[in-house]
């Protein structure tokens, strides 16, 4: 096949990006959106502080664009995302203890519902491990609110959209080496024994100099699809240029497609000046949306 989304199809698989709501009307950006992928997350605009900007006051508007972007243009939808401790409103983040456990489940709950549907999959819980070696929680005010925060917004959402596939999602947990990566699969080890609903994890995947892409990464991958969770590789982006990235897009992508239950890859971002990093030109269409040899081998390895 002769685009990212279709050859991923050719597995049962998707290729997807991450979408800005102020770039629908850039014609080059959506007409590259729209032909290479098949899958797309909102970029910001579904994200606690732009969908509850006011307590129990909720605005859809810029999310809704894009979930009605990506019904038109045939796109399935990854919902992104309902607790994080970053991109908080401002009246939550100076909120504790039951008063803000009880404002979070009903953010799950309000935002779930409304996007019920029209969701395949929800990024429930997002970043909720410390970085480094310890193993451990990352501090947070949700973190605060008890140890069983993560759970108590997976039940919240599953009861509010059973539809949905319901996802952990999480950066620097590619190499099984690490502490963070293990403490995932700890989680999700537990989650299932103990029949807390969850259906996926998804690998943010932003590899730089710093995190670079490991070379057991399909371990990380077929370790969690083991405990009987689909994975996703859901916001890859790589440092780079040249043949050395395009050699490390081909990497990524291999250990996806050797794990049965790796069901799909989302690039954050269409253009290298799309990114959130662009100085580290790491997507597979340059900022004049000609294609990269990242593209390219992308391309020949699905
Ligand atoms: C980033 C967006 O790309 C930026 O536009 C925004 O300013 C900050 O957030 N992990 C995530 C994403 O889960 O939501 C982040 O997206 C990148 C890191």
């Amino acid at each position: 096949a002769t685009t990212l989304g279709a050859s991923a199809a050719q597995s049962g698989r998707y290729f997807g990006t991450a979408i800005s709501g102020g770039k629908l009307n850039d014609s080059a950006y959506t007409t590259i959106a729209n032909r290479e992928f098949n899958m797309i997350t909102a970029e910001n605009e579904m994200k606690l502080d732009a969908t509850e900007p006011n307590q129990g006051q909720f605005n859809y508007t810029n999310g809704d664009r894009i979930a009605n972007w990506a019904s038109t243009n045939g796109k399935r939808l990854r919902g992104h995302t309902l607790a994080w401790h970053s991109q908080q409103p401002g009246w939550m983040q100076n909120m504790s203890g039951t008063a803000l456990r009880n404002a979070m489940l009903n953010h799950v709950t309000q935002v779930a519902t409304h996007y019920r549907g029209k969701v395949y999959a929800w990024d429930v819980v997002n970043e909720a491990f410390a970085d480094g070696g310890s193993g451990a929680r990352r501090d947070s005010n949700l973190q605060r609110t008890g140890n069983d925060w993560i759970e108590a917004a997976f039940r919240a959402a599953r009861a509010a959209d059973s539809g949905a596939k319901l996802c952990y999602n999480d950066y620097n947990t590619d190499d099984p080496g690490h502490a963070k990566t293990q403490a995932v699969i700890s989680m999700v080890r537990d989650f299932k024994a103990r029949g807390v609903p969850i259906d996926c994890v998804g690998l943010q995947a932003h590899f730089n100099s710093g995190n670079p892409v490991p070379s057991n990464f399909q371990t990380t991958i077929s370790t969690l699809a083991g405990l009987g969770v689909d994975v996703q590789i859901t916001e890859l982006d790589i440092q780079g240029s040249g043949s050395d990235q395009a050699n490390k897009y081909r990497t990524v992508v291999n250990a996806c497609l050797a794990v049965a239950r790796c069901t799909g890859i989302t690039v954050w971002g269409v253009r290298d000046s799309d990114s959130w990093r662009a100085s580290d030109t790491p997507l597979l269409f340059d900022g004049n949306g000609n294609k990269k040899a990242a593209y390219t081998s992308t391309l020949d390895a699905l």
